[in-house]
């Protein structure tokens, strides 16, 4: 809470005081970034030896299982404590139920097996959503022409339990259906998985700033130009994002993710100060390659603009920060 004290006022307070020298800046700071706030997204795909680069996010990567252990290695070293591990899914393993999503030996859970057995320290997290793997890029099963939420939420279950058998720490589900926090945790408790963490996707948004991320991972071919508006929310509304997260929260979830970041640093502030709970922002790929686009232009001072978006998620309350920049802010904290 803040205190707004009467103050003398000009000329006797004089704000630019303060303000003069690093020294006492550095002093009066009320944020601060950390590398212990980073969560990297990184992406992988089936095959060998590969690491190509994502098109519409210039400085990221689509890894092989093989080669995306020494890349978390390097966020390791570097001091990141979690990396997000995201799929893209070859189109011939694509089906209406995403079915590859629960096949254990998946490009996702390879990896997976791979960075756990090389680099067991770092956190692990994954996505419960099937959209990578259907071949109309929703993020459940359709029926009726409607994303049916009962029936996708047993496939999340069924997924998360795979990812947590592959070695994964954390399951997020990204999905937006309705009670699969409650399902998931009941589902990975029952095959011994008390211990993995559930990040809930808790308010996300039905938003434009998923595009470069859906070409990152190939969905954005197979959902075409529909949206995903019957589940993600409204940008609207800001009050149906406490209820979200009181739900998700009430099922279990161990922390709570706003998605997108920079758009809806309100809704941070609201749920942080509502709840008091783990909260984490998104700076989405679309707030990422903004930035890109801007300073390959020359428009912009691309290390500062990114340092300055993600002290904003800090000042908004954020208590982690998934941000495809991890590695870029990372090696600039510690200069
Ligand atoms: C999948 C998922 C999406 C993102 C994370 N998980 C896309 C979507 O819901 O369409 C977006 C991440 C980003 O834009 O960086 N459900």
């Amino acid at each position: 809470m803040v205190v707004h004290f009467p103050s003398a006022g000009y000329p006797t307070t004089r704000m630019r005081r303060n303000r003069r020298d690093a020294w006492t800046r550095r002093l009066v700071a009320e944020n601060k970034l950390s590398v212990d706030d980073l969560i990297w997204p990184i992406f992988v795909r089936a095959g060998k030896d590969l690491v190509e680069p994502v098109a519409s996010m210039p400085g990221q990567f689509r890894h092989s299982p093989d080669r995306i252990v020494a890349t978390v290695q390097q966020a390791y070293e570097r001091g990141i404590p979690a990396v997000a591990i995201f799929p893209l899914v070859e189109p011939g393993l694509k089906d209406p139920k995403g079915s590859e999503a629960v096949n254990p030996d998946n490009a996702l859970c390879d990896a997976v097996r791979r960075i756990k057995d090389a680099c067991p320290d770092i956190g692990v997290i994954c996505d419960a959503a099937l959209d990578p793997f259907t071949s109309h890029g929703h993020d459940g099963v359709i029926e009726n022409g409607y994303v049916q939420n009962d029936i996708t939420v047993e496939l999340l279950c069924q997924q998360s339990v795979v990812q947590a058998r592959a070695g994964c720490d954390v399951i997020a589900p990204s999905d937006m259906m309705d009670g699969r926090i409650g399902a998931i945790r009941k589902a990975l408790d029952a095959e011994g998985f008390d211990h993995v963490r559930i990040l809930s996707y808790a308010a996300k948004y039905a938003s434009a700033y998923f595009a470069p991320f859906r070409d990152a991972v190939g969905s954005a071919a197979n959902l075409g130009t529909a949206d995903k508006k019957t589940y993600q929310m409204d940008s609207a509304n800001s009050d149906e994002a406490l209820r979200e997260v009181a739900l998700d929260l009430a099922e279990g979830a161990d922390m709570v993710m706003v998605k997108p970041g920079l758009p809806y640093l309100d809704i941070i502030r609201r749920v942080k100060d509502a709840f008091g709970a783990p909260t984490v922002a998104y700076n989405v790929s679309g707030e990422y390659s903004m930035l890109k686009a801007a300073a390959i232009q020359g428009w912009l001072d691309y290390d500062r603009a990114m340092m300055e978006a993600l002290l904003s998620f800090k000042r908004a309350g954020a208590d982690a920060i998934l941000t495809y920049a991890a590695m870029e802010a990372a090696e600039l904290l510690d200069r």
